[in-house]
């Protein structure tokens, strides 16, 4: 048809095929191009979805008639891309986390404004209803004043492809930090509306990836482990982020650690708060008729998140909505993990 938005994939990994499912779904948007260094990844996925045009090098996938690209190839891989994709005149849906670090991320922000193209993060997490439902409630009072967030993930041995580019700091930038707290802090933030992070004091540890050959798990993403490979990155974070004198977030993500799995936001106002991301049906911890009270809304969490973010992305293309979560909203993102490693390196509270 000939309004579709016409993307290209590049990067056809775990994630590139989330992508496609999407935009095979998303009923505006036409697979017109897909690119992966690897032969068999091209093949398999231009065969799954019936795309003709496969290419090896990005550059040469640029060069075609395309409205947009996903770029969903490893985290070293995002400035570069990105900036060829914005320069050949192409809207980006750029997977987390933005870049390896602010620097690069303020890079790509500021080639998107330069050439007037789309840029939407893939920030997926804001695609759950319960996401939304939370949201607003906080932006119609609900919830009174928000003063302190809580963002735990922890996975007991969840440390993904060992040796691998997600291991490897100048690959990757950092370890669950970077790949898991990017959602987390976005999460909260973007519930909250808290969107300007001042001061950060943090410790990051790595006790259990480091020792490769020795490090025992049950299951891995991204596996099987590369016992040749590299494992430089931290493996838990621990932190506490100050909004000026206003509210507060601590967090806890890990990859591995001795303890059981655990997940889960917490926003708490004066007047209600919420635990999200916790697996659980929601409740709104509040106080009603004098009573202090639980509200249980009945949700249906409905589409695939996933599908929501490629539909989202589409429209914006089309010039019908902004984008889901916004360059200035990942260079924020960026400037607060960059802080995270900085207070855990310097062993000192440090600046956003
Ligand atoms: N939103 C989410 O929840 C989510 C989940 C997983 C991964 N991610 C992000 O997606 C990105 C990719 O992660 P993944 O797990 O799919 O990794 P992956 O290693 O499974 O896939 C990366 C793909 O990129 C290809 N590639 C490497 N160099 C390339 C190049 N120069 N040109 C074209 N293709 C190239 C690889 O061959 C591979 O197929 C990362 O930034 C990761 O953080 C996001």
């Amino acid at each position: 048809m000939k309004n579709k938005v016409k993307v290209g994939i590049i990067g056809l990994g775990a994630i590139g095929a989330v992508h496609a499912d999407a935009y095979r779904a998303a009923p505006d948007a036409e697979i017109a191009a897909i690119c992966d260094i690897a032969e068999a990844r091209l093949a398999a996925l231009g065969g799954k979805y019936d795309v003709k045009r496969r290419f090896k090098d990005y550059r040469d996938l640029l060069k075609s008639d395309l409205d947009a690209v996903s770029i969903c190839v490893g985290n070293k891989l995002h400035r570069s891309v990105a900036l060829a994709a914005l320069k050949a005149g192409k809207h980006i849906l750029l997977e987390k986390p933005m870049a390896l670090n602010a620097g690069e991320a303020a890079d790509i922000a500021a080639a998107g404004k330069k050439a007037k193209k789309i840029i939407q993060i893939g920030m997926v997490w804001r695609q759950a209803e319960t996401t939304r439902v939370v949201r607003d409630y906080v932006q119609k009072g609900f919830f009174g004043n928000i003063y302190h967030l809580r963002a735990v993930l922890i996975r007991r041995r969840g440390i993904p492809g060992l040796g691998g580019w997600f291991t490897t700091k100048a690959a990757s930038g950092g370890g669950p930090l970077i790949d898991l707290g990017v959602h987390l802090f976005d999460a909260a933030m973007y519930v909250s509306g808290l969107w300007q992070p001042t001061r950060v004091s943090a410790m990051n540890y790595a006790k259990f990836g480091k020792d490769l050959r020795n490090y025992r798990y049950v299951s891995m993403w991204a596996g099987p482990p590369n016992y040749n490979g590299v494992c430089d990155v931290e493996d838990y974070s621990a932190g506490l982020v100050r909004f000026g004198k206003k509210a507060s977030l601590v967090f806890e993500i890990a990859w591995a650690a001795n303890t059981e799995d655990v997940q889960f936001i917490d926003i708490l106002g004066d007047k209600g708060g919420a635990r999200i991301f916790d697996g659980k049906p929601l409740t709104i911890f509040t106080e009603h008729n004098d009573l202090v009270a639980n509200v249980s809304p009945l949700i249906n969490e409905g589409a695939n998140t996933f599908h929501r973010q490629a539909d989202i992305f589409i429209k914006a293309c089309q010039g019908k909505c902004p984008p889901a979560a916004t360059a200035e909203q990942g260079v924020t993102l960026m400037k607060l993990i960059d802080a995270v490693y900085a207070s855990s390196q310097g062993g000192r509270e440090v600046a956003v």
